[in-house]
């Protein structure tokens, strides 16, 4: 079976734990695009959506699904979005698709952060994944000094921009024993809008796609 295979039956396990009539939080990347193809199946389950970046909200209008600024959305059900690598912990590294910010700002918004991955993406110490954080343009090679200080090797990435108009500095050698310090230290260096670790917000369900069916754990 294909990891992306797997990452289909994440993403069509997740539907279960949608509440019927909620507006939705969704995320970006390959796993979520799947979570779309599903809700699309099922038009009535939701009442909106509220998207987590530009790509995820073209699919989310294609697929006829009404999509909400987070301000009037108020405080969501629930989250649904995928993940670059997850512990037995639920933290994570996100932002391999860029969209790092707004799924931050949609996960804090919601009460259940739904997390769907395939089995590649389990790890026992996160930061084998390079550790995506997002920066001020100006600020860019500031935070990469300070990031060199940290321990990690931080690499521009290359021609691109997030939907905020910031850049991406993707964190290489890093060994994140704790999660969580890491987090709040990235998140104190000026010029950073946000880091990929979701250890202080974890995910609360982990299901994770594989040849035998999907498993899931809990918070
Ligand atoms: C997008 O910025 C990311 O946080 C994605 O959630 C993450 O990269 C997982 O992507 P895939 O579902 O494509 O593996």
């Amino acid at each position: 079976m294909t990891s992306d295979e797997q990452k289909r039956r994440a993403a069509e396990a997740a539907l279960e734990h949608v509440p019927e009539g909620c507006v939705v939080g969704v995320g970006t990347g390959s796993t979520v695009n799947h979570f779309i193809a599903a809700l699309a199946r099922r038009p009535h389950l939701v009442a909106g959506a509220v998207s987590s970046s530009e790509a995820s909200t073209r699919l989310l209008k294609d697929a006829r699904i009404p999509v909400l600024d987070l301000n009037e959305a108020g405080e969501l059900d629930v989250y649904v979005d995928g993940a670059d690598e997850s512990t037995r912990a639920l933290q994570l590294i996100k932002g391999g698709g860029g969209a790092l910010t707004r799924e931050k700002i949609v996960a804090a918004a919601s009460r259940r952060f739904v997390c769907i991955v395939d089995r590649s993406k389990v790890v026992d110490v996160l930061g084998r994944f390079p550790l995506p954080v997002e920066v001020i343009p100006m600020a860019r090679s500031y935070v990469a000094r300070q990031i060199v200080k940290l321990g990690g090797q931080p690499v521009l990435r290359e021609g691109f921009t997030t939907d905020n108009g910031n850049a991406i500095l993707d964190v290489h050698g890093l060994r994140i024993v704790d999660p969580p310090a890491l987090e709040t230290e990235l998140n104190q260096v000026t010029g950073v809008v946000a880091n990929g670790l979701f250890a202080r917000r974890p995910a609360d369900l982990l299901l994770i796609g594989g040849e035998s069916g999907v498993e899931m754990l809990k918070r």
